[in-house]
């Protein structure tokens, strides 16, 4: 049975949320000291990660989609990215999150398994009846749980916008006509993060992400130094 001290903290949302501008305006006031916490190592970290998985997805998510245009080469490729995300999830958690938790440390992520289930939930409409429900149940048995997440609710409107302005950061906010599929592909994502939030309200912490970057920061770092005074 693995002993586990430290505590894991979740950010979730739709892509340009803030949820990146958030974590790194955590990560300065924990190295400044700033955070109502103390003698707590910290450790930040994302996915898709950084390692193998996560650039293949990367490389995948910037390119055209490959192979067949008809309903099932689609199906297929969107299975394919599945895997991909769950594989990288898995290669995070053995080498970076269950160590860091092993040794105490506060780990906090800008996405993880609810990214999966809110994305996934949404690409794999045709394929399964519940989707979303499919891919917590892929979780389940061996993933670690997040003691807290917090879910950067905005607009997709806004959302996408905020993209745009960050330019080729950001390759998932398309200009022309598929800036308005994007925004209805994210509505259904939101749509998916919120009942996700419904179905664990002790764990979530849902954020008013649409308002400036200070006040979001601050709620963020309240959220944060509550769950670790719980623990
Ligand atoms: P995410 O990581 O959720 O995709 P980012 O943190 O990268 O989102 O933010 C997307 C863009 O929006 C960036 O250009 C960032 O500077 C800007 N941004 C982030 N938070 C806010 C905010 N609260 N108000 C206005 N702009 C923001
Ligand atoms: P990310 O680099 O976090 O994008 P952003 O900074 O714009 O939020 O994630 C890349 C894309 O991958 C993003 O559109 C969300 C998607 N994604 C999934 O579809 N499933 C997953 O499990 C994860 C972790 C991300």
């Amino acid at each position: 049975m693995l002993i586990m001290r430290g505590v894991l903290i979740t950010f979730e949302g739709i892509d340009g949320s803030g949820k990146s501008t958030a974590l790194a305006g955590v990560a300065r006031m924990a190295s400044e000291g700033k955070l109502a916490v103390e003698g707590r190592r910290f450790l930040f970290t994302a996915e898709p990660t950084e390692g193998e998985e996560g650039r293949l997805l990367r490389e995948r998510l910037r390119g055209p989609a490959a192979g067949g245009v008809g309903a099932a080469a689609m199906r297929a490729g969107q299975m394919e990215e599945l895997f991909l995300f769950m594989a990288d999830h898995a290669r995070h958690l053995a080498e970076t999150v269950i160590p860091a938790l092993e040794a105490g440390m506060v780990v906090v992520s800008d996405r993880y398994s609810d990214s999966r289930a809110a994305y996934q939930g949404a690409t794999l409409r045709e394929v399964f009846s519940d989707p979303m429900e499919r891919v917590r149940e892929l979780h389940r048995p061996w993933s670690v749980v997040p003691d807290r997440t917090i879910l950067f609710s905005i607009d997709p409107a806004l959302a996408v916008d905020r993209c745009l302005s960050r330019g080729e950061a950001c390759p998932s906010a398309p200009k022309g006509p598929e800036k308005f599929e994007r925004e209805e592909f994210l509505r259904v994502v939101a749509e998916n993060f919120k009942t996700l939030a419904r179905l664990e309200p002790r764990r979530f912490v849902i954020i008013d992400a649409s308002r400036p970057i200070a006040e979001v920061l601050a709620e963020t770092a309240e959220a944060l130094a509550e769950v670790l005074a719980e623990g």
